[in-house]
């Protein structure tokens, strides 16, 4: 079967080296294998706030750091939830799969709940992993890549495939995860490495922000640097993201550096990464607003194309 690849982000801040090594970097190696798409997904934006904020703005950032970092939109489609009506309409069918007990038990969702900041839990906080359904349905997306917190978000996606497909008869594929083989890199504090949390490395950040926020970053009192994940996480935590930005493993520049201690860790660890981000600032500088704007209108032109048609076929199957 010819895969189609289907992904996407909320524009709600900067990409960051996290997302870079754990799922932007194996799209950009899938673009040359698969029909791919990738998802602004803007409405997504307020399941989880109550306001869109700086939408237009981060949805701009986000597709210039998608083309920064070598996303080719000669061969993806790049589009945005908002521009697609189609994408849209298909969530009312597919709500009518999918029981309200189902989904009360998503632990994404729930989890989602318990770290929320609003006052009140919208109905759009359960509903949108059936959104994200018809985000990866639309266009017959078969492999998502995607991190471990949207697997239940894919089971929702096969089951109304499933569904729909019982009731109405053949029209979805059943779409498949795909996880990203890296290892997991932390934040520059040792926790989860979060926009949020002002602990990650942006991909649009300058090479003194970078080399500000290595030098802010925690380590321990031992001089010997050595790679001990377990004993010492933040000294391997800063040796795995020299190691991914210069393709060499983390434990060989352990024994390099030696008992040059943090310090020469840091400069290690900060030339790596401006090294690996010069060609990817290279291009964001390259590009204009106005070439941003056409991208996405043409992106959207042809997801929407798509939408339409998987509508079509979703009203005749159903008989409307
Ligand atoms: N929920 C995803 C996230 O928060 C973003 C997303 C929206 C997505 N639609 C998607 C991911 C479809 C994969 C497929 O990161």
């Amino acid at each position: 079967m010819n895969d189609v690849v289907l992904t996407g982000d909320r524009p709600t801040g900067p990409l960051h080296l996290g997302h870079y090594f754990g799922s932007l970097a194996n799209r950009v190696r899938l673009q040359d294998l698969h029909p791919m798409y990738v998802l602004i997904a803007d409405y997504q934006v307020i399941t989880d706030r109550d306001l869109p904020g700086e939408i237009r703005r981060h949805t701009m950032e986000l597709l210039l750091d998608y083309l920064a970092i070598g996303i080719d939109p000669a061969k993806v489609t790049i589009f945005q939830h908002s521009a697609i009506p189609e994408l849209n309409q298909l969530l009312l069918p597919f709500l009518s799969l999918v029981s309200v007990a189902e989904l009360g038990r998503n632990p994404t969702v729930k989890d989602e709940i318990a770290h929320s900041s609003q006052a009140a839990v919208s109905g759009l906080m359960f509903t949108y992993p059936v959104h994200q359904a018809a985000d990866i349905l639309f266009c017959k997306g078969t492999l998502v890549p995607v991190g471990k917190d949207q697997l239940p978000h894919l089971e929702v996606a096969r089951l109304v495939a499933r569904r729909f497909n019982d009731r109405y008869g053949e029209v979805f594929p059943l779409p498949k995860a795909m996880m990203g083989a890296q290892p997991m890199l932390k934040g520059l504090d040792g926790g989860k490495m979060s926009k949020s949390r002002g602990n990650a490395i942006a991909l649009s950040a300058t090479e003194d922000k970078t080399a500000l926020l290595i030098r802010k970053a925690r380590t321990d009192a031992e001089r010997l640097i050595t790679f001990e994940e377990e004993r010492r996480p933040e000294v391997a935590n800063l040796l795995t993201l020299a190691g991914l930005c210069l393709g060499r493993p983390p434990a060989e520049l352990a024994e390099e550096i030696g008992d040059g201690g943090a310090a020469t860790l840091k400069r290690v660890a900060t030339e790596a990464v401006n090294e690996f981000l010069r060609p990817i600032r290279r291009r964001r500088a390259e590009l204009t607003e106005g070439d941003a704007r056409r991208i996405l209108a043409e992106g959207n032109e042809r997801a929407r194309e798509r939408a339409v048609r998987t509508l079509e076929e979703v009203r005749a199957a159903m008989g409307f």
